[in-house]
């Protein structure tokens, strides 16, 4: 066995990846595969909870996620690659876990109240979607990580998971969960093209798959700063919009002259967004290289390789989880 710790997070499967997913979220998991075992996984099932109208449509953005993960630098020989719903041992766990967990833990579950406002024409009032918390308690108690990355919007799942763990281990009595820490990685947030989240449903983003044709006109269209209405008016960084892009993908030896430069008016938006599309360029440059050696063979042996290492992981688990309770024969 390895001395590293393990960790474990996933992604819910909902379209390809776009550049505000990689600075919030695969940037953290670029660094932690060097220090952690890592399990990293698609949440098909998760997605099903608010999508299940669309199932056949999230199936199929599966393979694009991984290969999205790989090209942007996801080493499958560092860290197990795998996908929830080929690991059916989640669905027995959280089963098994939804017996324990009491009603109101889950209805008091701040995003559930949330999404059942923001998501109502969705018709997610269901059993499924109230268990969000006890399916992703199960996709993380399963492996026994130390520490789970999410955002902050995942704590209270996050929290609700380390209650359930308690809850089995006290009726049960036995010490065979841990209670995973959240390991609230510091998230680098990019706003989309037009200022505000980025997200797929605004059509304000950039994909990492995106070709530089493509690119060149929204960079060209993104807002700056609205009261620069002519180039010889001063500018102001901490206001435009193009600026947070710059501190995240222009070299940083080049920040101070471009801030400065707008500042003076001696730069306009159009220079500043020439610079820009260099930047992504670069940035983009060995994503495009590794996934050209990617084809859908290859995600597939990833996928089957790292699904059998999960597999294998959770059967041992689901092994003590049964004799822990007493329903092992
Ligand atoms: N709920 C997470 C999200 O929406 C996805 C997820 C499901 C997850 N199971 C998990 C993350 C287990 C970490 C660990 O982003």
């Amino acid at each position: 066995m390895s001395e590293r710790k393990r960790i474990l997070s996933g992604m819910r499967p909902t379209g390809p990846l776009h550049l505000g997913h990689y600075y919030g979220v695969i940037a953290n998991w670029l660094k932690l595969q060097n220090e952690y075992d890592c399990f990293f996984f698609v949440a098909d099932w998760h997605a099903l909870t608010s999508e299940y109208k669309e199932a056949r449509k999230i199936k199929t953005y599966v393979p694009g996620l991984v290969e999205d993960w790989v090209a942007a630098g996801l080493d499958p020989e560092k860290c197990v690659i795998f996908q929830q719903s080929s690991v059916k041992e989640h669905a027995e766990l959280q089963l098994l876990l939804s017996m324990i967990t009491p009603l109101g833990w889950l209805e008091r579950n701040p995003t559930f109240k949330e999404q059942q406002v923001q998501l109502a024409a969705k018709d997610i009032n269901t059993h499924g979607f109230l268990g969000y918390p006890v399916l992703m308690a199960a996709d993380i108690l399963m492996y026994l990580p130390a520490a789970v990355p999410v955002g902050k919007d995942q704590l209270p799942h996050t929290e609700l998971m380390r209650e359930i763990a308690r809850r089995f281990n006290s009726l049960y009595d036995c010490n065979l969960l841990p209670e995973p820490e959240a390991l609230l990685t510091e998230e680098a947030k990019l706003p989309g093209l037009d200022g505000r989240k980025m997200s797929k449903s605004y059509g304000n983003g950039i994909s990492l798959s995106e070709s530089m044709d493509d690119i060149l006109p929204k960079v060209r269209g993104m807002l700056t700063d609205k009261n620069r209405l002519r180039k010889s008016d001063p500018g102001d960084p901490s206001i435009c919009n193009l600026f947070p892009y710059h501190k995240l993908m222009t070299d940083p030896a080049k920040l101070p002259e471009i801030e400065e430069g707008c500042r003076n008016a001696s730069w306009g938006c159009v220079d500043c967004k020439k610079v820009l599309l260099e930047s992504i360029e670069s940035f983009l440059a060995p994503i495009q290289e590794r996934r050209s050696k990617l084809d859908s063979d290859t995600i597939q042996d990833i996928l089957i390789a790292g699904n059998k290492k999960a597999q294998d992981f959770a059967q041992r688990t689901m092994a003590q989880v049964r004799e822990v309770i007493g329903f092992d024969s």
